[in-house]
């Protein structure tokens, strides 16, 4: 069906999209801070570069630009917790419990359990409506071990039924509580 290309219906179509979450993290004058996103991408391979887009309302948003780091933490199934907690259920330092979290190159958290953690050097931004679109080249990087993403679709948690490791073929999204 057509629509008007409006927000409300650019928001319905955007559910559409399955996205990998991820915890954007960053650090500035000592105090940290982090927030879950999906609209995270690879943006170059040399230089490794990654590009996250980021509400200006958010808090992570003001310290991104003022400490010019942050640091992508792909999010696996088992930490949906985090994902929630980093999304609105707590506020500010809160959303980090200690254990969880280490540093690499620019002083942005890095989480010890991540699949892959991204540290960066903000390199170029680009300011559009009400997000900003930040390009990070890749300091350093942190493989976890194997294991499958955490995923948002259609408003909801999912979990990837894999093609990889010989598993047999996905019937598809494995939502929760279904
Ligand atoms: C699954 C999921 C994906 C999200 N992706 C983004 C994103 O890509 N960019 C963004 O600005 N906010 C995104 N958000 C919203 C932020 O996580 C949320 O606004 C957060 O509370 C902002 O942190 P703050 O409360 O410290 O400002 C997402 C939320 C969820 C649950």
């Amino acid at each position: 069906m057509p629509g008007t290309a409006d927000a409300a219906n650019f928001k319905l179509g955007m559910r559409s999209l399955a996205g990998a979450v991820s915890i954007i993290t960053s650090s500035h004058q000592g105090r940290l801070f982090g927030m879950t996103a999906t609209a995270v991408c690879s943006a170059a391979a040399e230089p490794p570069t990654v590009l996250v887009c980021i509400n200006q309302v958010t808090t992570t948003h003001q310290a991104i630009v003022e400490a010019g780091v942050f640091c992508v933490n792909v999010l696996r199934h088992e930490d949906r917790e985090l994902s929630s907690l980093f999304s609105g259920v707590q506020k500010g330092e809160g959303r980090f419990r200690e254990e969880h979290w280490t540093r690499l190159a620019t002083g942005a958290p890095v989480l010890h359990s991540a699949l892959v953690s991204f540290d960066c050097k903000v390199v170029n931004r680009l300011v559009h409506g009400t997000h900003t679109i930040f390009l990070g080249e890749v300091e350093r990087l942190q493989i976890g071990k194997k294991g499958k993403p955490l995923l948002y679709s259609d408003g909801q948690y999912a979990k990837l039924a894999s093609l990889a490791h010989g598993e047999p073929l996905p019937e598809g999204l494995d939502y929760w509580g279904e």
